[in-house]
């Protein structure tokens, strides 16, 4: 089985150790990393991604930047690019990748915690999560030939103490157990959902 996965960092590296270990051939992709080039804001390059790739058995994203700020201070910017990179860029890598998803394949897309959580500066993080996972929920009933759809929704992982100030008395999840919902949601015949590790029961 072959799975593009985009991005290698504190995520999507753990995504690519655990599809690994479970036999699958593993392409990584990002803007200056991995094995192809592309850029989730940018729909030519995703289009010449899957050109290069050719026929795949899923799509797993673990990339796409989020700008936040609070609310009083977002700029334009801030909301433009946040739906570039996370937002339309997750749709457009479906888009682009569904001429190129085998029959009964997957794609799995990342949200966050922040779609059903209060943080502090969370307004554009929520509202990019839940774009995603409306997009998911809603695609899941269109995707033709059987191809599978999911989102994966972690809270703040443990490799990422940068972003630990965001998000006060979240307990945070380890990279690979998020990482094992990426497994589940391509390995299983589940389509529409959103995985959530999320930690929040306290
Ligand atoms: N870290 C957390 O605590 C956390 C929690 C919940 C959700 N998430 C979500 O999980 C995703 C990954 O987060 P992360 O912490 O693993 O990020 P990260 O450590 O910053 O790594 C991001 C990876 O994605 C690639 N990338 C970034 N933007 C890209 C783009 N526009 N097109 C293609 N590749 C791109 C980067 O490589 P290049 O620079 O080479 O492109 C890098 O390999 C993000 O969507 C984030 O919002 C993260």
């Amino acid at each position: 089985m072959k799975v593009v996965v985009v991005g290698s960092g504190a995520l999507g590296g753990a995504v690519q150790q655990v599809l690994a270990e479970h036999g699958y051939e593993v392409l990584t992709v990002g803007r200056t990393s991995g094995m192809f080039r592309a850029d989730l804001s940018d729909r030519a390059s995703l289009d010449a991604l899957f050109a290069k790739l050719g026929s795949v058995d899923a799509v797993a994203n673990a990339a796409g930047d989020v700008f936040p700020a609070p609310l009083p201070q977002t700029t334009d910017d801030h909301w433009t690019k946040s739906f570039a990179a996370k937002g339309m860029g997750q749709i457009n890598l479906v888009r682009a990748g569904l001429p190129f998803i085998a029959d009964n394949g997957s794609f799995t897309l990342v949200s966050g915690v922040l779609g059903d959580e209060v943080a502090p500066a969370c307004t554009v993080g929520a509202t990019v999560n839940r774009l995603v996972e409306g997009f998911v929920q809603a695609a899941a009933s269109e995707l033709p030939r059987g191809v599978r759809i999911n989102c994966v929704s972690p809270t703040v992982l443990t490799e990422s103490p940068a972003y630990y100030d965001f998000f006060p008395g979240f307990t945070p999840v380890p990279a690979l157990e998020v990482a094992h919902a990426y497994l589940r949601a391509i390995a299983n015949p589940i389509t529409g959902r959103i995985l959530k590790l999320h930690k929040t029961n306290a």
